[in-house]
């Protein structure tokens, strides 16, 4: 067991954090309210961002592998350091209202990103009329 698991550190994902062009982000290409922009950083941007907050088990395999994995997937469909159209604005209203986003076991261990019913409007009011600038 020890030995599987002390071999298992030996695979060690990458836990980049690419740099961030201003240019791209998505307070570049939208008006962002105060409020909005704070639900998205506490809630969102540590698996949505490049500026992800490694924990420490993010280095323990076999939990290291998972967290780079869903770090890796959601920055392809959403990164608010590098915001492409391919994910509307719309859709973060969606995922909210639906409650898939945050991930379920990231708000376990972050109470923190837990959003209110109130939170979850101010984003949504804001992405019905949010315009590309
Ligand atoms: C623990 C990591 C994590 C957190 C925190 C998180 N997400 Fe995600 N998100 C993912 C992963 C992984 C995917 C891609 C896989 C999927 O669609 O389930 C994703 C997908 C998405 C998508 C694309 C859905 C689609 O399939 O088109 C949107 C939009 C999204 N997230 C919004 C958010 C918003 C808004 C927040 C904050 C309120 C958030 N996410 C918080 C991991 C996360």
């Amino acid at each position: 067991m020890l030995v599987v698991f002390g071999g298992m550190q030996l695979v060690r994902p990458a836990r980049t954090n690419p740099p961030v062009n201003a240019a791209n982000t998505l307070e570049a290409q939208y008006e962002v309210p105060g409020e909005v922009k704070q639900v998205l950083e506490r809630a969102c941007s540590d698996c949505h961002s490049n500026r992800t907050k490694w924990p420490w088990y993010s280095h323990v395999a076999p939990v290291s592998w998972l967290l780079a994995d869903h770090v890796k997937d959601a920055r392809r469909k959403m990164n608010l350091d590098d915001f492409q159209e391919d994910v509307s604005v719309k859709d973060i209203c969606k995922e909210l209202r639906i409650g898939t986003m945050p991930l379920k076991g990231y708000v376990l261990l972050h109470p923190e990103a837990k959003l209110s019913g109130a939170e979850i409007q101010a984003v949504c009011a804001w992405t019905m009329k949010a315009q590309a600038k």
